[in-house]
């Protein structure tokens, strides 16, 4: 199973804020890619606090919401709350007939995977801004040292360097 951790990053490595902002910093760009790799995957895989910060499912895509909190319930075909493990959730994708997930945060359930060694790429927005404090990649911090090979590194609007990595 592909796991493409997709994220976008100031230059000084922040993903947000704090935890309640919403991703309403990046460029458009940004979102269409975000747009068209999770519906081409099918599927995207996100922590409860991203959830809220955006409040509904995105369309046309399975949305993941990790929670450990069992009064969640979905009312909607495209929207699952689950307390499964980041390999559990993956089992059950690959048993529907899913080759690729988009894990698109945040810090909290991004360690989950990592420190599981589930993410295969890494899907970086690198975006012209510097928030000086905030939340990174990884939360709590891993110790972890996982190399990357660059794929590839493309402008692809706004100032905005997407950077494609695999795994390895
Ligand atoms: N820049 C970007 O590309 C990007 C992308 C995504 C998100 N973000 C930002 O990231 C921030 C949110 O990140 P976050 O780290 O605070 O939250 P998060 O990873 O989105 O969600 C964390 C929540 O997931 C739930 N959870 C489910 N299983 C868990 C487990 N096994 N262990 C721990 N928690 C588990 C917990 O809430 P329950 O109480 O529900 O169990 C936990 O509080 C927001 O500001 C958002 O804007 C940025």
């Amino acid at each position: 199973m592909d796991v493409i951790l997709l994220m976008a990053s100031t230059v000084d490595g922040k993903i947000a804020k704090n935890s309640s902002q919403f991703v309403d910093w990046t460029g458009k760009a940004d979102k269409k890619y975000f747009v068209k790799l999770t519906k081409e995957a099918g599927v995207m895989i996100m922590g409860s606090t991203t959830y809220d910060t955006i409040g509904k499912p995105l369309p046309d895509r399975l949305n993941i919401v990790m929670t450990r909190d069992k009064s969640r319930q979905s009312d909607q075909d495209n929207l699952i709350f689950t307390d499964l493990s980041p390999a559990g959730i993956l089992e059950d994708l690959e048993q529907k007939g899913y080759t690729r997930a988009v894990l698109v945060g945040g810090a909290t359930v991004n360690s989950l995977f990592a420190r599981d060694n589930l993410i295969t790429q890494v899907h970086l927005t690198l975006v012209p801004r510097l928030f000086g404090s905030g939340l990174s990649i990884f939360a709590p911090p891993l110790d972890i040292d996982i190399g990357l090979t660059l794929e590839s590194s493309q402008e692809i609007g706004d100032g905005h360097i997407l950077l494609i990595y695999h795994v390895g």
